[in-house]
C-alpha cells in the first residue's frame, strides 16, 4: 500500500540517513532512479512505491497544520523532510517560495518528474496527476515525440530575432485546424495575448471598455484581475494593482442574455466581449444552449468584438476548441495552454480585418520571445500529435468514468458532492446539491470544505487543485482510473471519518 503522508505522524524528527534533497537514504531503495542514475520505468499502477518520509508540522494560529518550514501555506497537507527543506531555502530566495501566486496556497510539495499521468515527488511518492500543470500537458507529462521534436529543432538555434520557416508552418496548421481565423500572432502566455485582443478590439471599434463575465479569469493584469463579491462586484485583487483599471470593462452575470444587452443598451462604450465559452476557471460552467450564439447575435447587432478566450477549453475540448464544439464563430479567439501540451506558447486567432492592424503596424504587438523555435516546433508537435492520434473521444470517456467514480464514492461515504462540466475539464464541489450556472453559485459553494477534501486526495496520491477543476489527459488510461478510484475511496473514507 502507498505510504501516505499523513500516516507518518508529526514526528519532526530527521529521517534515517537522510542526506540531501532528492536523494535516498542508505538502505531506502530510489524508485526514481536505478542505481547507475538511470530513470527507472514507471512503477506497476498501483504498486507501493518506497519512501521515507516525515512529517515536520506545526499548528498555525487557525489550527491549521502546516509545513513546520512554509511560513506563507495554510495547506494543511504535511510534506516530507526533503520537500520541506527545499520549501524553506526557496523561500530566501524567492518570495513565498513560489514564482506564481497561484500557488502559495498548494501544498509545498517538490516533484522530481512527470511520466505519462503521472507525478513523482522528491521522495518516490507518486500521484496521479489531475492538475497537469494547471491544463497545459494535454499529452501527459514529457511525451516522447514531442520532446524530441523540441530537442531536434533547438539544435539549430533558439531565437534569430527575425522570421523562421516553422513559425509560419505554425501559423498555418493552427489555421487549418481552427477553420475559422484567417491570421494568428504567437505569444509566450495567455496572460498578454488577451490584451492583444483587448488593444485590437479596441483599435477597430474606437472604443474603450469591455463586457467581461463575474468569476472568469483573463490573466493577471490590472484591467483583467479582479476578487468578486457575491453581489457581482469587481473588486481589486492585490494592493499595487491600479483600481481605476478595472473600470474598463463592465461585469455582467455568465449565462444571461439580458443581462448582457441591458449593459450593451446603457453603454455607448464597449469595444468587445470577452467571455471563455465554457466557464472553465471557475465551475467548469457550461454555456446554455443558445448562449454562445446569443452573444454572437448580440455582437453583431451592437458593432462589438466578440472574444474567445480560449486559453483553457482551445485544443482541449476538442481539436477546434469551444468554437467548434458548440458551432460558434468569435472575431477574435486566444490560446494557450494545451496549444503546445506544455511548452510556453499563446496565440490570438481572428479575421484578416483585425488582425492586419498588427501587420500595418497601426497597433502594436511585440514580444523577444514570440515564436522562437522551441515554441512553433512545440506547436507543429503537439497539434500534430493531437490531429493524428485524436485522443478526444478517449479523454471524453476517461473523464466521464472518472465523474462516476468521484460520484459513487461520494454516495458511499455520504459527502454531498457535486460533480458537473465537460468530461476533459470537470468541477468538483460542495454546492449543496445546486447545479452552478454562474459565479455566485460558485461563491455559495463550501470552498473550504473542498480545499479540506483536495488535500486529503493529495495525502492519498490524487493531485488535484483546491478550486475544484479536475483535468484529463490523453494519457490518462486504465491503470490510472483503477488507481484512482482505490484512493478517491479511501481519500474520501478520512475525509467524512475527520
Ligand atoms: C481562461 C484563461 N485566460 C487567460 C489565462 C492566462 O494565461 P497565462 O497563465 O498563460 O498567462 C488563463 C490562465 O489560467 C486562463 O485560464
Amino acid at each position: 500500500m502507498r505510504t501516505r503522508l499523513a500516516d507518518v505522524g508529526d514526528s519532526g524528527g530527521e529521517p534515517p540517513g537522510r542526506t540531501r534533497p532528492g536523494v535516498p537514504a542508505a538502505g531506502v531503495v530510489d524508485p526514481v532512479r536505478r542505481a547507475d542514475g538511470r530513470p527507472r520505468p514507471p512503477g506497476a499502477a498501483g504498486r507501493a512505491l518506497p519512501t521515507h518520509l516525515i512529517a515536520p508540522t506545526t499548528t498555525n494560529k487557525q489550527g491549521i497544520t502546516v509545513n513546520r518550514s512554509s511560513s506563507t501555506a495554510a495547506d494543511g497537507v504535511r510534506v516530507s523532510a526533503t520537500s520541506a527543506d527545499l520549501d524553506a531555502r526557496a523561500h530566501r530566495t524567492l518570495p513565498g517560495g513560489v514564482n506564481s501566486n497561484v500557488r502559495l496556497a498548494a501544498p509545498k510539495i517538490y516533484f522530481e518528474r512527470g511520466e505519462g499521468a503521472r507525478l513523482y515527488d522528491v521522495d518516490g511518492n507518486e500521484y496521479i496527476d489531475y492538475l497537469l500543470g494547471q491544463g497545459p500537458n494535454i499529452l501527459g507529462h514529457a511525451p516522447a515525440k514531442l520532446q524530441a521534436d523540441v530537442a531536434a529543432a533547438v539544435s539549430a538555434g533558439m531565437l534569430f530575432g527575425a522570421q523562421h520557416e516553422a513559425e509560419v508552418r505554425a501559423a498555418e496548421r493552427v489555421v487549418e485546424i481552427l477553420g475559422w481565423p484567417d491570421m494568428v500572432r504567437f505569444g509566450v502566455s495567455g496572460t498578454e495575448s488577451v490584451q492583444a485582443a483587448l488593444r485590437l478590439a479596441r483599435a477597430a471599434t474606437g472604443k474603450r471598455r469591455f463586457i467581461r463575465f463575474e468569476g472568469q479569469y483573463h490573466g493577471w493584469l490590472d484591467n483583467t484581475l479582479a476578487n468578486w463579491d457575491a453581489e457581482g462586484h469587481a473588486i481589486v485583487a492585490g494592493a499595487g494593482q491600479i483600481a481605476d483599471y478595472l473600470g474598463d470593462f463592465v461585469p455582467t452575470p455568465w449565462n444571461d442574455l439580458a443581462a448582457v444587452r441591458e449593459r450593451l443598451e446603457a453603454h455607448d462604450d464597449i469595444a468587445a466581449i470577452i467571455t471563455e465559452p465554457i466557464m472553465l476557471n471557475a465551475g467548469s460552467i457550461p454555456p446554455e444552449d443558445g448562449y454562445l450564439q446569443g452573444l454572437r447575435a448580440l455582437a453583431d447587432e451592437f458593432g462589438v468584438v466578440l472574444i474567445f478566450d480560449e486559453v483553457i477549453t482551445g485544443f482541449r475540448v476538442g481539436l477546434g476548441g469551444a468554437a467548434e464544439r458548440y458551432g460558434v464563430t468569435p472575431d477574435l479567439a486566444v490560446y494557450g495552454k494545451a496549444i503546445a501540451a506544455g511548452w510556453p506558447v499563446s496565440a490570438l486567432a481572428g479575421r484578416r480585418d483585425l488582425m492586419e492592424r498588427f501587420g500595418t503596424g497601426e497597433v502594436n504587438h511585440s514580444g523577444t520571445f514570440n515564436a522562437s523555435v522551441m515554441a512553433t516546433a512545440a506547436v507543429l508537435s503537439a497539434t500534430g500529435i493531437l490531429q493524428e492520434t485524436s485522443p478526444y473521444q478517449r479523454m471524453e470517456d476517461y473523464g466521464r468514468a472518472l465523474q462516476e467514480i468521484i460520484r459513487a464514492a461520494a454516495a458511499t461515504h455520504d459527502l454531498p458532492l457535486h460533480v458537473q462540466g465537460v468530461p476533459m475539464a470537470f468541477h468538483v464541489s460542495f454546492s449543496g446539491g445546486r447545479t452552478l450556472k454562474d459565479n455566485r453559485d460558485i461563491l455559495a459553494c463550501d470552498a473550504p470544505r473542498y480545499a479540506a477534501l483536495s488535500r486529503e486526495l493529495i495525502r492519498h496520491g490524487v493531485w488535484v487543485a483546491a478550486r475544484g477543476v479536475w483535468y484529463v489527459s490523453a494519457a490518462h488510461a486504465d491503470a490510472e482510473l483503477a488507481d484512482t478510484e482505490e484512493r478517491v475511496d479511501r481519500a474520501f473514507a478520512a475525509h467524512a471519518g475527520s
